[in-house]
Order: structure tokens, then sequence, then C-alpha cells
């Protein structure tokens, strides 16, 4: 049996996005699209994991586990639910969050954008207008100045390469869907200025969101606190096969490293992690019907962090959190088995010289996985859908319990 002890102070945690856990956020642009005619969404979030109001035991119950932070993130529509009308109201509710963190001992990781956007952004085009950089800013400036003493750490945008991930890997384009034509006349736009975030991958878009990421990198790290700030990224582990090396260096350029070179003033990079991309020459080599897979379809390959960690590590030169990781399934021994040979590869480029500060499991809890609903399962807490009921699996008990000692037995 060998062991290895986790650097002093590493952050053990799981994340959670607002809109995927709080419940009823009816001002996000994702409460609209979840109820469009042809909408592409499985089910609408509904009551999500009513963490919203049951964030106190939530909190509670993630300390007993054994983990000492937690990443969640801020919902910008109801703390901003109509332009420049600020809720003090829905403020305090963040700042009483976060204190439940502190005197659960958990150190608070706070995203401020995690998809969603508040429905009045989008009569703008969204990700896609000019102005939304300033916005982002003005509402980022709020909150840190009501909530900057009690962050931990903060993200500011959450995945702003996931647009073009998406767009290497879905089978068609949202944009050719009756569902976009749907959205863009909801928000009174025309479908060219429809820039909702997870489907704005033309570079005019990403430059509107790195734009973005960086007046609010400046307006956090000016307020109150003293805390690192950066961003998080999507990153799957690009591999080549064999001949498509050069195919493999366009994609990684193309979704992560175009991001990854932008990032001069940031204080760590976090890398969100699930599984690998093979590249051929002709492009993407989809796992055949004989590879185990996750429920999004993804293989099960939990060493894709090693590698993905490295990269970030290298083009960047930024310390390293592991903001996202984990695996979407049924079956908790597969999750558990993930865990284990995920933190094998974290162990590794922690041994490497790799200042690797944190790993966050996705997620605390079973919740809402966007277009996806509520069928796949990430969270490592089982949500009983009709009674709110919270049951860890065996995998929270494992990850808790190496997250109490900050040592990994293998
Ligand atoms: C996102 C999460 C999402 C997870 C699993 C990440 O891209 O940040 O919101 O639930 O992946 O798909």
């Amino acid at each position: 049996m060998s062991e290895f002890q986790f650097p002093k102070d590493f952050l053990w945690g799981t994340a959670t996005a607002a809109h995927q856990v709080e419940g009823n956020n009816i001002n996000t642009e994702s409460w609209v699209l979840e109820h469009l005619p042809e909408t592409v969404y499985a089910e609408p979030s509904g009551d999500a994991c009513d963490h919203y109001h049951r964030y106190p035991e939530d909190i509670a119950l993630l300390a007993s586990l054994g983990f000492n932070a937690y990443r969640f993130s801020l919902d910008w529509a109801r703390i901003e639910p109509e332009e420049g009308e600020f809720s003090y109201a829905e403020l305090e509710h963040y700042r009483r969050m976060l204190a439940t963190c502190h005197e659960n001992g958990i150190q608070p990781v706070v995203t401020f954008h995690h998809f969603t956007t508040p429905r009045w952004l989008m009569s703008y085009g969204g990700w896609v207008d000019d102005g939304t950089p300033d916005r982002f800013a003005r509402y980022c400036e709020k909150a840190v100045n009501h909530l900057g003493d009690l962050i931990g750490v903060a993200c500011t945008v959450n995945e702003p390469n996931i647009p073009i991930l998406l767009s290497k890997i879905l089978p068609f384009k949202m944009q050719d869907t009756p569902f976009w034509q749907n959205a863009a006349q909801a928000f009174g736009v025309s479908t060219e200025r429809l820039g909702l975030f997870q489907f704005a991958g033309t570079p005019e878009a990403r430059n509107v969101i790195l734009a973005a990421h960086k007046k609010a990198l400046n307006v956090i790290k000016a307020g109150p606190g003293d805390f690192p700030v950066g961003l998080t990224m999507a990153l799957v582990d690009v591999q080549a096969a064999e001949g498509g090396e050069e195919k493999a260096a366009e994609y990684q350029y193309d979704m992560n490293d175009i991001f990854l070179e932008q990032l001069e003033g940031d204080d760590f990079i976090g890398v969100q992690t699930y599984s690998r991309m093979l590249v051929g020459p002709d492009g993407i080599i989809h796992p055949g019907d004989d590879v185990e897979k996750n429920q999004m379809g993804e293989e099960y390959y939990p060493e894709a962090l090693g590698g993905t960690i490295r990269h970030a590590a290298k083009v960047t030169g930024l310390p390293v959190i592991v903001t996202e990781n984990g695996l979407s399934s049924e079956d908790d021994t597969r999750r558990l088995a993930y865990f284990q040979q995920a933190l094998r590869s974290v162990t590794e480029t922690l041994q490497e010289g790799i200042d690797v500060r944190g790993y966050f499991a996705w997620s605390a809890f079973d919740n809402f996985e966007w277009v996806a609903g509520y069928t796949p399962k990430f969270g490592i807490i089982a949500v009983d859908r009709a009674t709110q009921e919270r049951t860890p699996k065996p995998s929270a008990y494992w990850l808790g319990k190496v997250a109490k000692e900050n040592r990994y037995q293998y």
C-alpha cells in the first residue's frame, strides 16, 4: 500500500452552479429556454435541489463528510433581475450562504457567472453584444462590494470555451433548430444576434466573453477581500490518434489555447475535465460500442485529468485548481473508481512539481444537467426529486475521508 500526502491547505470540495441546484431561477434566460415550444431541454429545472432554501443543511452535510471547501455560483439574474435594479435581499441571501460556509469550516469558492444570464441581457443579444462586458463588470462590482470580505476564491466566468467544444462534438448545429428561431423570437433579437452563453461560439462572442472576464477580474480585485481570482475552462484531454498530430494540435488551439494564452493577471486556472478526445487525421474519433462511457456519451477515462492539468499549467504558467471533475453514472461504484484513478493523476502532477491547489468533484448533488435535464447523475449525494431528501452515496464518504485526512492511500 502506498500513500500520498497532499500539500497543506489543499482545497477539497464539491461544485455546483446556481441554476442547476437552487430551483425557480425564473429571471434567467435558461428558464425561458426550458419552456419554449420545441425546446431542446429535456425538462424544466423547476425546484431543482431547492438548494436556495436548503443550503444551511447542505453545507453542514458537506462539512460533515470531510470537505473543507465548496464551489457554488451567484445567480446574476437574482441579483439584477431587471437592468440596473439590484436586489439587496438576494445579495444578503448569498452573504448568509458565505457566512454559513465559514461557520462550517468551509472555504467558499464563488463563481460569478455559470452559464445563466438575466433574461433582460438577451434583448441586447447577450454574449455577442459589445456592451455586455461592462454590464457584467457592473454586476460583479455590486456583488463583490457586498460579499468580497467573505469570499475565499473567485471564478469570474465558467467555461468560456464551452460553445466551441460543443460545436465540435454535437452532431447538429443548434443554430439550425426551430428552438433557435423560437429563442430569438422570445428575446426579440434576430437569429444572428442570439448570444446564448453555451452556444455563442463565434470569434466575436469569444472576444466579448474574454473582455467580460478581464473587466470582472479587475473590479473583483479592486473590491473588498484579498483572494485569488481566475476563470475555469472546460478542458477535454485532446490526444492524437495515429496520424492525427496536426489535427489534434489544431483542436487544442481552437478549443483551449486561444483562451489559455490570454490569462495575464489571473491568479490561477480552473481545470474542468471529464474525459478525453481522440483526434485522427480526419477529426474526432468517437468512442466505439465496446468502450465504457458516461451518461453523456463520453469515454470513461479518468486519467484525462492528469493530461489537462499538465497542459493548462504549461500554457498558462499559473497554479491550477481542479474546479470540476467527475462521472455521470447511475453506478456509484464506477464513480468511486473514477475518483480513485483521477486522484492518482492529480498526485502524479503534484510529484512532477505542478502547483495544484485543490480538487472539486462535480457535483455535490444529482442536479439539473442543462439540456439533458435530471437524467444524468453526477452527484456524490442523491436527491429524491419528490421529497428533496438527500442521501450521500459511498463515493461521498470515500472522497470526504480523503479530504479530511488530506491523504490518499492506494
Ligand atoms: C459545467 C457544469 C456541467 C458539467 C457536466 C461543466 O461543463 O460547468 O455546469 O453540469 O460540466 O456536464
